[in-house]
């Protein structure tokens, strides 16, 4: 296994997945490393869904592509392109991957959405510790208010869907090191 600041550099988003089934037990484990981040308070506010049915991802892609497809959603889609891959017949969400954890926080507490993304990061760096690729579901958790999406993840009563992730194999090698702006700061000393 790679060292940890080796995992945080090369880290990157997959959006292409073999259709290799991620085994249950590792799936629990990057559940059990994401629940090790902080939260405010120590309230762990999450609960997490876990999806491996073929059939709910077709179905929730469907879902998810119906909403971002109706006018209102429109200025919500950053740009042309995204609008347009949006409206292809086949587009997935999901880009063919086995898996889909949802991480659902409870409205009461107190920096339940920050709590839950600081989960979610965990769980991209865990999964690629593991070899596994990840990429954010942004779409799905923009879309999440819908009933159908709510029903088809089981979120519990009181919680909303704060953030999601595909998890699988990836189908090709992976990108090279993440290019980033350099980050603005100011020293004060
Ligand atoms: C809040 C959030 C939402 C995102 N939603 C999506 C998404 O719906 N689909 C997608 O393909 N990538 C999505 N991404 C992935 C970003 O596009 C990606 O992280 C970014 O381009 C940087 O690339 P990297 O992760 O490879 O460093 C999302 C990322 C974040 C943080």
């Amino acid at each position: 296994m790679q060292d940890f600041l080796s995992v945080l550099k090369s880290r990157r988003t997959v959006r292409s997945y073999t259709a290799e089934p991620v085994r249950e037990q590792d799936l629990q484990e990057l559940i059990d490393l994401a629940v090790l981040a902080p939260t405010g308070m120590g309230a762990q506010p999450w609960a997490f869904t876990v999806v491996t049915s073929s059939e709910v991802m077709r179905q929730l892609n469907a879902i998810v592509l119906g909403v971002l497809r109706s006018p209102h959603m429109q200025p919500f889609l950053a740009s042309e392109g995204m609008q347009e891959w949006v409206s292809r017949p086949n587009a997935d969400i999901f880009y063919g991957a086995p898996a889909l954890i949802g991480i659902s926080g409870n409205a009461q507490a107190p920096s339940t959405a920050i709590d839950c993304q600081l989960a979610a990061e965990n769980l991209f760096l865990a999964a690629h510790a593991k070899g596994l690729g990840t990429c954010y579901m942004g779409f799905l958790v923009m879309t999440a208010e819908s009933p159908q999406i709510q029903t088809c993840l089981r979120i519990p009563e009181g919680h909303r869907l704060l953030a999601a992730a595909v998890v699988g194999h990836p189908a090709l090698p992976p990108d090279g090191p993440p290019k980033r702006n350099p980050a603005r700061i100011e020293w004060v000393r």
